[in-house]
């Protein structure tokens, strides 16, 4: 696990589990690390320093997951005497009085910075593959392994919380070293060399900063001047960040860093894992390791990918309107490297689409993050048009003209004979049912719903809706295409809405429900805020404008079947007259539940509390789990249907595309986490209360009767 090689005094420690194709801290690195230190401890008066390695293509990958993941809260005490003992190992390297440089030769994550840190100097490759940092945050968890203590000790703490512990930022080495986490960025192939002539020159005593007469934390503790003005808007500024969401990691970092800053360096360790042993039995860890490690990686492993066809990589794509999604899209393809032909009805209707890549261009140019000859390369590879006949030699195409299936069908029609005789054929629509459009297309077989979320540059990802006749080559490639544009493809079977609109329509059709009953407007959105969702129901319904859910009851009902589409939902009946009566069409139209003035921030309309009953008295509780119920329960249905192919896919879509709280670890894993039983006893109440929308599916009851979970 743990290499030993003695070079005239040069102990290298080369990290290498037998058993993983990555190093974690298992309980065979802890017993490693442990015999290690040992026998350092005990040839110490014969070294001359230590360089800490790693022989795997990252240098170590940090926490063991799926080990963190088991954690029970009756394990408290076990937990804590083991993160004491990993720590206990890395202080005494620290502080074994000889030189220890880590060499960190990839990736090096959560513990594996860790390990560095306990080192007094840090040499990283230069290769951008590499990234550097303290992920935990975004699991729910804080890096227990000393990464509090040690980059409070190192950057102060306004650094230390800002740009390392409460972002979790996966740093490239150049960023780390320029935050200050790593010390030298060298060439790959000179990485032990620079640690070996580091060893040789130094010079004093070796040791790490905090552990020299004199030292003080930069920039001062709590009690300085400079920190007194910072610290004590800083739990009001978190919680401002956070939407009053109840997040504990972000808390226990901050609570952590700011009582370990007062008192000396073993008491703050010790205050740092009794947090961290806070957080790793705790529920809401369980819930995103689960969404943001084990579903994600279950994905991006190709779960939903259909196997046996030849991995594919888009050369030519043709998007097919440059409105607001046309433009998007063309913009990420041209990010991925892809050549863009950019149609719509005239040369200089696209031309505008193509402006909006110039625009976030230059947004990235003025931050310095991109360059203007990049700009250009860029820029190069998206063509403007307004004839089809320019989409000759593409071989995807992804349409994106107004929401109107015969408009959509006729744009197809236009370019059948151009593009590559198997190019793959995808719609961004997010309303109409694929297996129809498909029947208008030439070949149905390779038609696949590719659907996009706004804005196509910022959300990660995209849904892939296979109609009846969508073949298993164009599930693969369109889930090849989404990974190319660096976006995470979930793939669910046709319906109305598919997954992601349908559930998200339930979402705000509950918040327009509520203000029906009576309840104070603002309550409801901060209810929603205060469970964690990233935004409220009724401002999410002014984005997408209130007509849609007429348009979509509409379409059903003309369709002949209304079943799902919210015809008797009682929030229908607040946006109708919203927009019957009030001309209130949401936010594109400049009023709708909130009022948009030019001259301020956006304000909940008060004539919502006028014109709509205004004493209802719904408990927050209630308020906040019919949200989550609302989803979840249709997030159920989905998986009944065989909508959703897999939980991985409800989970990552739920949080990824429509604002599931991340806590939660997704539509599933909240019902999983609440129990099965209890859950659907639950929605029986709800259902009891305030309608039959809550009552709890068949599959449900199966699974909470068989003792299963959603996995
Ligand atoms: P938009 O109105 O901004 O853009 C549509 C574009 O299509 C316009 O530029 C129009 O000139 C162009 N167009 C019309 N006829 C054309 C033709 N014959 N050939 C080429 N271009 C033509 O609409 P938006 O918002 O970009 O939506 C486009 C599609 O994406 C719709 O199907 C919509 O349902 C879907 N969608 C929209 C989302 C959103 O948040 N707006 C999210 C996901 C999907």
């Amino acid at each position: 696990m743990i290499e030993w090689k003695n070079d005239a005094g040069v102990v290298t420690l080369t990290m290498n589990d037998p058993d993983a194709s990555a190093n974690t801290m298992n309980d065979a690195y802890v017993e490693a690390m442990g015999a290690t230190v040992e026998r350092l401890v005990a040839e110490k008066a014969l070294l001359k320093g230590v360089i800490v390695t790693s022989a795997k293509s990252t240098f170590f990958a940090g926490g063991n997951l799926q080990l963190l993941s088991q954690i029970q809260p009756s394990d408290a005490a076990e937990v804590f005497a083991t993160i004491e003992e990993v720590k206990r190992q890395l202080r005494t390297l620290e502080t074994l009085g000889v030189p220890v440089v880590a060499a960190i030769n990839g990736s090096a994550l959560g513990g594996g910075l860790e390990i560095a840190l306990a080192c007094q100097h840090r040499i990283v490759a230069d290769d951008n593959r590499i990234e550097i940092g303290v992920p935990e945050v975004t699991l729910g968890l804080l890096p227990g392994g000393g990464g509090v203590t040690r980059t409070v000790r190192m950057l102060g703490l306004q650094d230390a919380l800002m740009k390392v512990l409460l972002q979790g930022q996966r740093m490239k080495p150049a960023h780390a070293a320029s935050v200050g986490i790593v010390d030298e960025v060298v060439p790959a192939a000179e990485l032990l060399d620079a640690a070996r002539r580091w060893i040789a020159t130094y010079d004093g005593d070796a040791k790490q900063p905090w552990d020299r007469d004199g030292y003080k934390i930069p920039g001062g503790t709590p009690s300085s001047p400079k920190l007194a003005a910072f610290l004590p808007a800083f739990p009001a500024n978190l919680r401002k960040q956070l939407k009053g969401a109840p997040y504990p990691a972000p808390r226990a970092i901050m609570s952590a860093a700011v009582e370990g800053s007062q008192v000396d360096f073993e008491t703050a360790s010790r205050i740092e894992s009794r947090y961290f042993v806070s957080l790793a039995t705790g529920q809401i860890a369980k819930n995103m390791i689960q969404a943001f490690f084990f579903d994600l990686q279950s994905i991006n492993a190709g779960g939903s990918r259909p196997s046996g066809v030849p991995k594919y990589s888009a050369r030519k794509v043709g998007v097919l309107g440059a409105g607001m999604m046309g433009a998007g899209i063309a913009y990420v393809c041209a990010k991925a490297g892809i050549s863009v032909v950019l149609k719509d009805v005239s040369l200089e209707a696209a031309e505008r689409g193509k402006e909006y890549s110039e625009k976030l261009l230059a947004k990235q140019v003025a931050k310095g993050r991109s360059t203007a000859a990049d700009v250009e390369a860029f820029l190069s590879r998206i063509t403007p048009t307004g004839d089809p006949n320019d989409l000759a030699g593409c071989d995807l195409v992804i349409e994106a003209v107004f929401e109107d299936g015969g408009l959509k069908q006729k744009v197809f029609a236009e370019i059948a004979d151009v593009v590559e005789p198997d190019a793959l054929l995808c719609s961004n629509t997010s309303t109409l049912p694929i297996t129809a459009l498909a029947d208008g297309v030439d070949r149905p077989d390779d038609f696949i719903g590719m659907h996009f979320f706004s804005p196509v540059d910022r959300m990660p990802l995209v849904e892939l809706i296979v109609g009846e006749k969508t073949s298993d080559r164009a599930i693969a490639q369109a889930y090849d295409v989404v990974r190319q544009i660096k976006k995470t493809p979930i793939v669910v079977n046709d319906s109305r809405g598919f997954f992601t609109s349908r559930v998200f329509g339930t979402l705000v059709m509950e918040g327009a429900a509520m203000v029906a009953e009576g309840v104070d407007p603002v309550m409801i959105e901060r209810a929603a805020t205060q469970a964690g969702f990233p935004a409220p129901p009724l401002a999410m319904l002014d984005e997408v404008t209130l007509t849609l859910p007429q348009k979509i009851r509409d379409d059903a009902r003309a369709a002949g079947d209304s079943a799902g589409a919210f015809d008797d939902h009682p929030g229908m009946a607040v946006t109708d007259r919203l927009v019957n009566e009030f001309d209130r069409r949401g936010k594109a139209a400049g009023v709708g539940f909130y009022d948009y003035p030019a001259d301020g921030p956006k304000r909940l309309w008060p004539g919502l509390r006028e014109h709509f009953a205004a004493d209802g008295d719904v408990p927050l509780v209630d308020l906040q789990e019919r949200m989550l119920f609302a989803m979840s329960l249709e997030t159920v249905k989905c998986l009944d249907e065989g909508v959703l192919r897999s939980v991985p896919d409800a989970n990552i879509g739920s949080i990824f595309g429509i604002g599931f709280p991340p806590l939660h670890g997704g539509a599933l894993q909240y019902v999983n986490a609440y129990g099965l039983t209890a859950f659907a006893d639950r929605a029986r109440e709800l259902a009891t209360t305030y309608g039959a929308r809550f009552e709890p599916p068949a599959l449900l009851i199966r699974k909470a009767a068989a003792g299963e979970i959603f996995c």
